[in-house]
């Protein structure tokens, strides 16, 4: 299969580009619900795609709270029963696309400027799944691969929704996998990609804090009344020291070292603190000093203001104490801080916080734990090997600061060896304005999940 296939994904490069482009066009944004229609139009355009190419699928509204968009299921056991089965995850969710006026081209019409198509989703995942869609189709056109396959994608990555979590656990008997590719992340640096060791876990909040019944003239009751919004900037400034280290009793305390083996590999990568500045565009680096920058990023826990809304937000001025304010707050987790201890930590801190009249109230919208996923399995070193013949570079292991949280439920509940990877770059610009996804590392991340199920044809079960 291989042969035909590699060459195949070559004579269709404009096909594989139009693939990615119909899907990138579905502006399947999971957090608002005005795209709940868009989110199933993505979900049902993979399952077309997967049943065209000759896999049994499934769409899957999981039952239970919270659970908003459909799952897709799918499976090939051609392979025969002797065969491993690799399993490819992702999501068809993206965030949504605001500031609008920031994109230089409309976010969900594919625009191609320098080898990149802009749009979001472009990366983070569609680029990403499509890879895992495209090699597969190839595959089963060519002879079928040495690997039985599966794939479990998921639309509500980017709001830590319920429903693949749920889902695996659930169906766990019947999802048998041995090796799963998860390839939503990056490379470390343009040429060189990465299997990752860990990523950071996730704790969402958003803060309320009220005051009077109604908002109320500033001039008649300012000086006695108590202002929900100046106590909730009082809060969000109390939580983090100048040095970045965050106030909440007890947040570090089971905030686990990384191995010096793996803080001496990171010294030797080939990023610099200019790199770091330069993807971002920023002057500087903020932080815990005493931690180098990806430490920092990888393997430290963090507290973060998304949001705050209140009080008068329109044009021109209006004098008027508001009744509520709101802000939503994250922290990045890392092995082995306990998303609910630190909820409770946190939850009880920001109360105590508060100035008189003024209730503060947290309220957790999503939490996952951080993973360390285990790189000495066979997997690693098939997976190294098809990275070498695709983009002609070995991966480093490292690890990210992004969050995938279901990771830990596949792990927990199918015990396969991970591979967590990405095929973006630095500087994708991810969540931001202007996301974008390189064409070629598109097309050569087709050929690595080709070569990756080559690769596994012998592979030991898990
Ligand atoms: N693809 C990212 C996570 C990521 C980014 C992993 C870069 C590795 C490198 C993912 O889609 C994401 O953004 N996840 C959210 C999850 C959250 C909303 C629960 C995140 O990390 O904010
Ligand atoms: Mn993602």
């Amino acid at each position: 299969m291989l042969e035909q296939a590699l060459q195949a994904a070559r004579d269709q490069r404009e096909q594989s580009q139009a693939d990615l482009f119909e899907l990138i066009r579905i502006p399947s944004v999971s957090a608002l619900s005005e795209h709940d229609a868009d989110c199933r139009r993505a979900a049902e355009w993979i399952a077309g795609r997967l049943t065209r190419a000759g896999m049994e699928v499934k769409l899957v509204d999981v039952p239970g709270e919270g659970s908003r968009h459909p799952v897709i299921a799918a499976e090939w056991t051609g392979a025969g029963p002797q065969a491993p089965t690799l399993a490819i995850y992702g999501h068809y969710d993206v965030q949504p696309p605001d500031p609008l006026e920031e994109w230089l081209s409309p976010p969900f019409e594919p625009s191609v400027r320098d080898g990149f198509v802009y749009a979001r989703g472009s990366d983070d995942n569609k680029g990403q799944i499509a890879c895992g869609i495209r090699a597969a189709e190839l595959a089963l056109a060519h002879g079928g691969p040495p690997v039985n396959l599966r794939f479990l994608i998921e639309g509500e990555e980017e709001v830590g929704g319920p429903s693949l979590p749920e889902f695996v656990k659930r169906e766990a008997a019947r999802l048998h996998t041995d090796y799963l590719l998860i390839a939503d992340g990056q490379f470390t640096a343009p040429g060189l990609p990465n299997l990752l060791t860990g990523l950071r876990g996730l704790l969402y909040t958003e803060v309320e804090a009220t005051g009077a019944a109604a908002d109320l003239h500033s001039g008649i009751y300012g000086g006695v009344a108590p202002n929900p919004l100046n106590t909730l900037a009082h809060v969000i400034s109390a939580l983090k020291d100048r040095d970045g280290r965050i106030t909440v009793p007890g947040f570090y305390d089971a905030v686990r070292k990384p191995e010096e083996r793996e803080l001496a590999d990171w010294q030797r990568l080939p990023v610099t603190e200019d790199d770091q500045m330069q993807a971002m565009g920023v002057p500087a680096l903020e932080g815990e000093a005493e931690f180098s920058p990806l430490e920092r990023r990888w393997a430290r826990p963090t507290l973060d203001v998304h949001g705050i809304l209140g009080g008068f937000q329109g044009q021109g001025q209006k004098t008027v104490i508001p009744a509520r304010a709101k802000a939503k707050i994250s922290m990045r987790l890392v092995p082995d801080q306990d998303p609910d201890a630190i909820f409770d930590a946190f939850a009880e801190y920001v109360d105590s916080l508060s100035t008189p009249g003024v209730r503060v109230t947290a309220r957790r919208l999503s939490s996952g734990r951080a993973v360390r996923t285990g790189t000495d399995h066979p997997g690693v070193e098939a997976a190294a090997r098809a990275f070498e013949s695709a983009y002609g570079g070995r991966p480093v292991l490292v690890r990210e600061g992004g969050s995938i949280p279901v990771t830990v439920d596949f792990q927990e509940a199918l015990r396969p060896h991970l591979l967590v990877t990405g095929f973006g770059l630095p500087g994708d610009a991810l969540h931001s304005p202007n996301e974008k996804y390189s064409l070629d590392q598109y097309f050569r991340g087709i050929e690595m999940v080709l070569h990756l199920m080559e690769n596994l044809r012998d592979a030991p079960r898990a």
